[in-house]
């Protein structure tokens, strides 16, 4: 058999520019194979693991080419540079012939990931991610205390389970005996035998803190991730049927960073570490859909950090509405209309602004005769004209930022 694997080199001379961030239309993404690369972002949220200078195997732009959307980093040629560029439809392929390499990609994109979520619950809720195990007793008192028993149950059973020796095991125990005749929990513990499970609406598969063996793939049904900060539940996604979730314990060998409740019936498949080694080599489609769904929320989460960066308000809400456009793919044709799935509320929400700011906020956003209200959702008349506002409004931070640095070179 011939190989269909067709990777191209290329070469870039030193200072060029390979790709450029927000650009659409990216398809392939690079493996440096000599030479060194700089990434940069317009907005530099958190500082990347590792740094910025890309050194042979290194890879970049794998998040947008994987997710299809624009880029979110720009990346420059230090010196002259070699490359192998790979076209989006090829990844399987690569990881047919090469499974390190893709295994170094999903486990590098659990780890930021990981970053990007702390960020963001650090930014938008100031409050720190608990790694700590003794989080689940905190957990459980949440449900326990919204009344939802099956989800209390479950965390109580798995606080006592691996802090046998924590200072609330007592009252655990006691809460347990007390809420059990109204819990239902279909699997207290991984059933190693079985690996299609069925879980009714609103029992937890797994709670934030604790130890995690398997990954899921939902083939029925709907799962909630949440999370609990600051006694709140935090909803990070809603997933629907192909999609796959757990896999950052796996990949990382650390507790849940989120908790997984049945949102409606739903029937998983569970994978555990052996058979996901062994699908790397066995089914390769799964791991590329597993790249596409990483890509996906990195690209997403990055967006909703960068947002949080903005400092005009306004300039905030536009971009959360371009962010949401480009998120479900509205196609960016003059004159298309679109009705957003969230109203003015949400949009305040989303953004983190509060209640009296958004309000303030709201009524300019309204004063574009193209931004609507219907049916208490957002509408829009043109989605060219977020598009437009959007840039705008990035573009006048861009110059009042490099104003700021020149005074403050000029000071010096
Ligand atoms: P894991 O940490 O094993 O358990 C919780 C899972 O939730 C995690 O793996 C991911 O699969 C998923 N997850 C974590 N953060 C997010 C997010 N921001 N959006 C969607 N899914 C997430």
């Amino acid at each position: 058999m011939n190989n269909p694997l067709q990777l191209s080199l290329v070469n870039f001379k030193k200072a060029s520019y390979i790709i450029v961030e927000g650009k659409q239309k990216a398809d392939y993404f690079f493996i440096l194979r000599g030479g060194n690369v700089r990434i940069s972002k317009e907005l530099e949220v958190v500082e990347e693991e590792g740094g910025n200078l890309l050194a042979p195997g290194d890879f970049f732009g794998v998040v947008s080419t994987m997710s299809s959307h624009s880029h979110i980093e720009t990346a420059q040629a230090v010196s002259d540079v070699s490359l192998i560029s790979v076209h989006r439809d090829q990844f399987g392929l690569l990881i047919e012939k090469n499974a390190p390499v893709a295994m170094k990609i999903i486990q590098q994109f659990s780890k930021k990931m990981r970053y990007l979520d702390e960020a963001l619950t650090r930014i938008t809720l100031k409050s720190a991610a608990s790694d700590d195990p003794s989080h689940l007793f905190k957990v459980a008192e949440y449900y326990a205390r919204q009344s939802q028993y099956n989800q209390a149950f479950y965390a109580y059973h798995q606080y006592v389970k691996n802090v046998p020796g924590g200072e609330n095991v007592q009252l655990a125990r006691e809460r347990i005996a007390k809420i059990q005749p109204y819990a239902k929990a279909v699997y207290l513990e991984v059933d190693n035998e079985n690996f299609t499970r069925t879980y009714p609406k609103d029992n937890m598969i797994f709670s934030e803190s604790q130890p995690g063996q398997e990954l899921y793939i939902i083939q029925k049904g709907a799962v909630k991730i949440t999370k609990i900060v600051n006694d709140n539940e935090v909803l990070l996604a809603l997933l629907k049927p192909g999609d796959i979730f757990g896999e950052m314990s796996i990949l990382e060998d650390k507790p849940r960073s989120a908790s997984a409740i049945a949102y409606e019936d739903s029937v998983l498949l569970a994978v555990n570490k052996v058979n996901f080694s062994r699908m790397v080599s066995t089914q390769p489609q799964i791991i590329t859909r597993l790249t596409q769904l990483l890509s996906e929320r990195i690209w997403f989460i990055y967006k909703q950090l960068a947002n949080t960066q903005l400092t005009n308000p306004l300039g905030r809400l536009y971009d959360a509405l371009l962010i949401q456009l480009e998120k479900v793919r509205v196609p960016m044709n003059p004159g298309e209309s679109y009705t957003f799935d969230f109203g003015p509320k949400e949009l305040i929400n989303l953004v983190g602004l509060t209640k009296s700011e958004g309000n303030a906020i709201l009524h300019k956003l309204f004063e574009n005769t193209k931004v609507k209200i219907a049916d208490n959702k957002i509408h829009v008349t043109d989605v060219q004209e977020i598009e437009k506002q959007a840039g705008y409004f990035r573009k006048m931070e861009k110059i009042e930022k490099a104003r700021k640095q020149g005074t403050m070179k000029a000071a010096t």
